[in-house]
């Protein structure tokens, strides 16, 4: 990556300064005053689209060649120019992401003069199109433990997609184990729209492991925790059981630390594993696994998935808990274009904060992450104008941000219930609060690392007290 990323700083750079409309007498050789697809726009593709816009990829289509990408010359100015491709949503204004996928804007100027230009090709031939990894790990060593989706292999429908659904599968370990990187990788690139893990510490109470349907009309699936008359447990969220450890997105599926960072997998853990399929547009067979890399070397500290939600404010009301103890979060009313919530979480100890996922469901329309420190002092660690459901991205932090005992992290968000919101599957629908798919989450999650806790220290007190 590093090395065309190099390239692309080039091309673009020589795009920009040429794309100025034909200045008078300038003969069009000696100035070129369209950017070509040889020589300014293939490295732009290949840098930052051909993740997924590969034959067999998880986009509609490959742009790997002048060919592919000719005809789609104004669909990648129109979407380049919003900031909805590639998938990337931070404001580019806060925050420093090591995992961004955003363009520069000179590379979306690029991209815009070429497609206004009529998109030509250009003398020579362009840069060769990277090599992807087809169906090896992204990680370049094998994984410590590979894990088989209980059933083995689905069967995908000709078309269309498939009810998100969840199963359930026992850790095989022997010990507890730290692991520094885990990786979901699909059989099927295409197939898999996103994949969810949480680590349990049970079953839901009540159910026992068995076969059941996962959705209504579903394939029998091994997996599916059944209540004792046999009714099968469902959830379309993962994440709504015990911890979040990591969703997959297309493009994305490699969660790595840096070393000495690990989460700690427990030998009773319990893996919940969300699948949303979609039919790639021929009936196949899609297999998912997880690797898991053991962390070389001992840890010094437990990565931790926290939420901002100590404290909820509905549209500026603090949500109080009811005579059971439950937050019960109202629903959103139909058609509700600017439905406020906010969620804070006051430090009691020094924290570093690794990354970030705001997690909401089709409703979601922004959110924004900020710290207040004891001083006063406000910083804008992340915000995500215009939520994306469809692409579940974590926004990791390029350099680990500290933040100290007394400050407040808030987290402010908004949903649009209306038919304005395109990703709105019913505007005329009441939005209940819940782990379904048409329900609504609000999920402002944090990876992060608590100072005080260093395994090393932890380690040497053990040694000493032996
Ligand atoms: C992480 C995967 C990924 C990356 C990287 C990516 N795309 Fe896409 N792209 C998709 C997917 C999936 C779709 C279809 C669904 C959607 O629109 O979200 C899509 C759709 C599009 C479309 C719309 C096609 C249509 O039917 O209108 C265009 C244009 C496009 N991408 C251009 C680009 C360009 C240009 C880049 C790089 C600068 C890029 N994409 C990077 C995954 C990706």
């Amino acid at each position: 990556m590093p090395r065309w990323a190099g390239i692309v700083a080039v091309a673009a750079g020589l795009a920009f300064t040429a794309a100025g409309p034909l200045s008078g007498g300038a003969a069009p050789s000696q100035l070129p005053s369209v950017p070509t697809f040889n020589r300014h726009v293939a490295p732009i593709l290949f840098a930052n689209c051909a993740a997924c816009h590969r034959a067999d990829g998880i986009a509609p289509m490959s742009l790997l060649t002048y060919g592919e990408a000719r005809p789609w010359a104004q669909a990648i100015k129109a979407r380049t120019r919003e900031r909805a491709m590639p998938p990337w949503f931070a404001d580019p204004q806060f925050g420093q992401f090591k995992n961004s996928r955003a363009l520069t804007q000179a590379q979306i100027d690029t991209l815009a003069a070429w497609a206004d230009g009529g998109a030509p090709q250009g003398d020579g031939s362009p840069p060769s199109p990277p090599r992807m990894p087809q169906t090896a790990w992204q990680m370049n060593r094998a994984p410590d433990l590979v894990l088989d989706l209980p059933f083995g292999e689905f069967q995908l429908p000709p078309q269309g997609e498939v009810p998100t659904f969840t199963v359930w599968m026992k850790l095989p370990l022997r010990r507890d184990e730290w692991v520094q990187a885990i990786e979901i990788r699909p059989s099927v690139r295409g197939a898999v729209h996103h994949s969810s893990i949480s680590l349990a510490p049970g079953l839901p109470p009540g159910t026992k492991l068995g076969r059941g349907t996962v959705f209504d009309n579903g394939p029998v699936l091994d997996g599916v925790p059944l209540f004792g008359d046999g009714r099968p447990f469902r959830t379309s969220s993962a994440e709504a059981f015990g911890t979040p450890v990591m969703f997959y997105v297309p493009g994305g599926g490699l969660l790595q630390f840096e070393n000495g960072l690990a989460k700690l997998f427990r030998r009773d853990d319990w893996i919940a594993w969300g699948l949303h399929l979609i039919s790639p547009g021929r009936p196949e067979k899609v297999r998912v696994q997880i690797g898991l890399w053991y962390s070389r070397g001992e840890p010094h500290h437990e990565v931790r998935t926290w939420t901002v939600n100590e404290t909820l404010f509905i549209n500026g009301v603090e949500l109080k808990a009811d005579a059971r103890g439950a937050r019960v979060i109202p629903d959103i009313p139909a058609g509700a274009a600017n439905w406020a919530m906010t969620g804070t979480l006051k430090l009691d100890e020094d924290i570093t904060v690794h990354s970030l996922w705001p997690h909401m469901h089709y409703r979601g329309k922004d959110m924004t992450f900020i710290v207040t420190e004891p001083n006063g002092r406000q910083t804008t660690i992340l915000s995500v104008p215009k939520y994306n459901p469809h692409w579940q991205i974590t926004y990791e932090l390029q350099r680990p941000l500290r933040v100290r005992r007394g400050s407040l992290i808030t987290a402010s968000g908004h949903f649009d219930n209306s038919a304005a919101n395109p990703h709105n599957p019913d505007p005329s629908a009441t939005v209940r609060f819940g782990a379904q798919g048409n329900e609504e989450m609000y999920i402002p999650f944090l990876e992060v690392t608590v100072d005080r806790e260093d395994l090393r220290v932890e380690r040497q007190q053990q040694f000493i007290a032996q």
